[in-house]
Order: C-alpha cells, then structure tokens, then sequence
C-alpha cells in the first residue's frame, strides 16, 4: 500500500514524532482555508503547497509552491496544480493526475536530511539509510552510481555523518525496544526533511 506525504506525516503525528503543520485538501477553496488557518495558528506568512502523488521529485516537477501572498495565492496556486498531470523523475512520461493538495506550514530550512527505513528482505530485519544530502537528489544517487544498491551506498558513503545522536535516537520504539514502523507494516518509510 502507497501511501500520501500527509498521511505519512499523520502517522508520525501519531507516535509523536514532530512535524511541521499542514492540512490536506481536495479542492482549492479547502487549500485557501487550510492556508489562512495555517497562517493565523502559525503567525508565519508563507505556505507551501504540494501535490500528493505517489512519486517522488515533485518539487523539481513543479508540484511543490512556495507561497508569499496568502490564503487568495494559495487558492490560485492550488487551481493550477489540481487536476494537472504532474511528471516527475520517478512517475516516467506519463506523470500522475494531481487530486490532492497539502497545505503546510512555511519552514526555513537550515538543513535537510535524508532518512529511510527499508525492509532488507535477505537479512529480515531493517536496514538504516540516512544521509546529509537529504533534498530533492538524495534518491538518484544509486541511478547515478549503476551496478551499485543505492541503499548500501547511501549508507557507507554518507553514513550518519553531520547527524546528531539526539536526531538519531528520534524514532520511537515499541516496549520490546523495536523500531515502531515494524508495527505499522511499513515496507519503506522516509524522511525527507529535518527543521531546525
Ligand atoms: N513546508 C515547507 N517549507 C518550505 N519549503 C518546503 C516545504 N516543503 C517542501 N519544501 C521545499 O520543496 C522541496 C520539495 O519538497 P519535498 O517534500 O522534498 O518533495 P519531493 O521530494 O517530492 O520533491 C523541498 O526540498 C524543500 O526545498
Ligand atoms: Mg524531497
């Protein structure tokens, strides 16, 4: 099962890890109110909107909006990207048909991190990706590298590098000390994104 960046986001909600807010929406009157609600409970100016697809790469694709102007622009923008056929690296030629927006918060990024959790079927347990090259190329790096498990080489290239061992002990575990996403029966989960 795929699922969305916000129901990702709603999962890790759930097991307290922080997030930043957002509102999910199906049409652009939702992304006006989700933005001006957004605004008032945050005090911060600028929302971002961003297509939920099943595919990675959207914000080279075009379906990530960085908006300045309020509720009235994050409306207009939310026009534009609905119903639109997104094409992204990962989605091939065809793209995806937009049907859902995010609504979230502005952040300034200071840093953004990579994180995945993978199921490492061979070994049956969870192999540990993270790397500090966590914006939009982090994912090409083993397309760029061919012959190479762009997992492995995440790791031993990068390893937990500029990772602090409080950030790394974020994610939570259950009571017999396993990393939670066991319990969610996630096959990969990532992070794309560290706010400071
Ligand atoms: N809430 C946000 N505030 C500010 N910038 C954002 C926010 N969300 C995304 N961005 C910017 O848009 C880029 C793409 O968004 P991201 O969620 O990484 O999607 P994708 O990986 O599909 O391109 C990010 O690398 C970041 O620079
Ligand atoms: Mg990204």
């Amino acid at each position: 099962m795929k699922i969305h960046e916000y129901q990702g986001k709603q999962l890790f909600q759930r097991y307290g890890i922080p997030t930043p807010k957002g509102y999910p929406a199906f049409t652009a009157a939702e992304v006006e109110q989700g933005a001006k609600k957004l605004i008032e409970e945050t005090k911060i100016p600028v929302v971002v909107v961003k297509a939920q697809i099943h595919a990675g790469g959207r914000g080279k694709g075009g379906g990530v909006k960085v908006v300045k102007g309020g509720p009235a622009e994050a409306k207009a923008v939310a026009d534009k990207l609905l119903g639109m056929q997104l094409v992204t690296h990962q989605t091939g030629p065809a793209g995806q048909k937009v049907q859902r927006l995010y609504v979230e918060q502005g952040l300034d990024i200071a840093r953004e991190l990579y994180l995945g959790l993978v199921v490492d079927r061979e070994k049956r347990r969870i192999a540990v990706m993270a790397s500090t090259e966590g914006g939009v190329e982090i994912r090409n790096r083993g397309r760029e590298n061919p012959g190479e498990d762009p997992h492995r080489a995440h790791r031993s290239r990068h390893g937990a590098h500029g990772i602090s061992g409080s950030e790394a002990r974020l994610w939570p575990r259950d009571r017999q000390g396993h990393p939670e996403p066991q319990r969610d029966h996630c096959r990969v989960r990532e992070i794309a994104r560290q706010a400071e």
